[in-house]
């Protein structure tokens, strides 16, 4: 027997279950790590609190160990309740192999994150590190190739699918480099790490139960009920790392955090089929990026934090001449505290999210 609708909407209701104690365990869990990771000297200094970094406080880093630690588990529980649910069914097992695959990705994300946080691993080195962390995806990677020639184009290619093959594969790896790489330089203001990732988490969660809602092919259905089992778990962990790491931030969430969230991102777009969508959605991210591009690969000098000047006077922060959109947004927005940037980078990250949408719908015109 097949899933049906049924088994669908019932494991998805037993994932919200389990996500939601997810939540719980993270709120119960940072305050306890925290100590903990002080203990071991794992601490960063609030930057722009004071002006220089002497001054300011010590808070605990790294605490995306917590959330990585409980998403994990959680997704375990969640994959073994659903092939409970499911013990009978004949349906292919690829999924089972892709999403163990997908947890092994995050897993080693996780690890190489917190590797970096305490040894602070050189700029170039953390290019590469997702690298690795995505091989085994590549592996086990059973979907297709391949891409879809948009309507109007196909007279000028000739072809209305092109099969890329190892192509494609170099791409998935491109991808998650860029997803968790582009997350942790969009960085440095309190909540703003966690408060993008529970943006695009949350647009991809609805993105998901529009695609179930319209589609009838069973397969293409359960495609998105993976990714709702990997992006509620990450959507309801970051939500409990927020409630510490929103201004004034009482735990830093660590390239720990960026790097899992960029990971488990990545691993749904390619796994579900929308990574050109999820482009979409990292709308704020590619034009930091890109942005960024003269400072990253040394045109203009790069000093080891890209971040905003505090006046003491004022209490609000002044943007550098460093090339990325926190600073950007205070030169074209004027000067505000770092709270209220934080919102305004995150309402950005919204609007960019509601395009996506619109574009989408614009877009799927060219593919009928
Ligand atoms: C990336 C950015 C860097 C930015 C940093 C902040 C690039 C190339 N690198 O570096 O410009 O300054 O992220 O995360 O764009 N911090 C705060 N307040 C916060 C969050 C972080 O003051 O709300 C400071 C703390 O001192 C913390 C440190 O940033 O210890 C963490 O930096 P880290 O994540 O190690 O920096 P990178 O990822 O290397
Ligand atoms: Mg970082």
């Amino acid at each position: 027997r097949y899933p049906t609708e049924i088994d669908l909407r019932l494991s998805i209701l037993v994932c919200i279950a389990i996500s939601l104690c997810g939540f719980v365990a993270t709120v119960l869990l940072v305050p306890v790590a925290a100590r903990y990771l002080l203990r071991r000297n794992l601490f960063g200094r609030d930057i722009n609190k004071k002006g220089t970094p002497r001054g300011a406080a010590k808070v605990p880093e790294a605490l995306g160990i917590v959330t990585g630690i409980v998403f994990l588990v959680v997704a375990i529980l969640v994959q073994l309740a659903v092939s409970f649910l499911q013990y009978n069914l004949t349906a292919d097992s690829d999924w089972l192999v892709e999403y163990n695959a997908a947890l092994a990705c995050i897993c080693f994300m996780i690890l190489l994150g917190f590797v970096d946080d305490v040894l602070d691993v050189p700029w170039s080195v953390k290019l590469v590190l997702p690298f690795f962390s995505a091989l085994p995806l590549v592996m086990a990677y059973a979907g297709h190739t391949s891409i879809i020639i948009p309507k109007p184009l196909v007279p000028y290619v000739g072809l209305s699918v092109l099969d890329l093959g190892l192509i494609y594969k170099v791409y998935m790896i491109m991808l998650v480099i860029f997803c968790t790489n582009s997350i942790n330089i969009h960085a440095g203001i309190n909540g703003l790490e966690v408060g993008q990732t529970v943006v695009i988490s949350s647009a991809i969660l609805i993105f998901n139960l529009m695609q179930i809602g319209a589609s009838t092919d069973l397969d293409y259905k359960q495609a998105h009920v993976f990714s709702i089992y990997i992006m509620l778990p990450l959507l309801t962990t970051s939500l409990g790392l927020l409630a510490f790491n929103w201004y004034p931030s009482s735990v830093f969430v660590g390239d720990t955090y960026t790097y899992f969230a960029g990971m488990a991102i990545a691993v749904v777009g390619i796994l579900g089929h929308f990574s050109e969508t999820l482009l979409l959605f990292f709308l704020p991210q590619v034009l930091n990026f890109l942005y960024s591009c003269p400072q990253l690969f040394g045109i203009v000098p790069c000093p080891r934090h890209r971040l905003p000047r505090f006046d003491p006077q004022t209490g609000l922060l002044i943007g550098t001449s460093d090339m990325n959109f926190v600073n950007l947004f205070l030169r074209l927005f004027g000067q505000c505290t770092e709270k209220t940037l934080c919102i305004r980078l995150v309402i950005f990250q919204v609007f960019s999210c509601l395009l996506c949408f619109q574009l989408r719908s614009i877009l799927a015109g060219w593919y009928k």
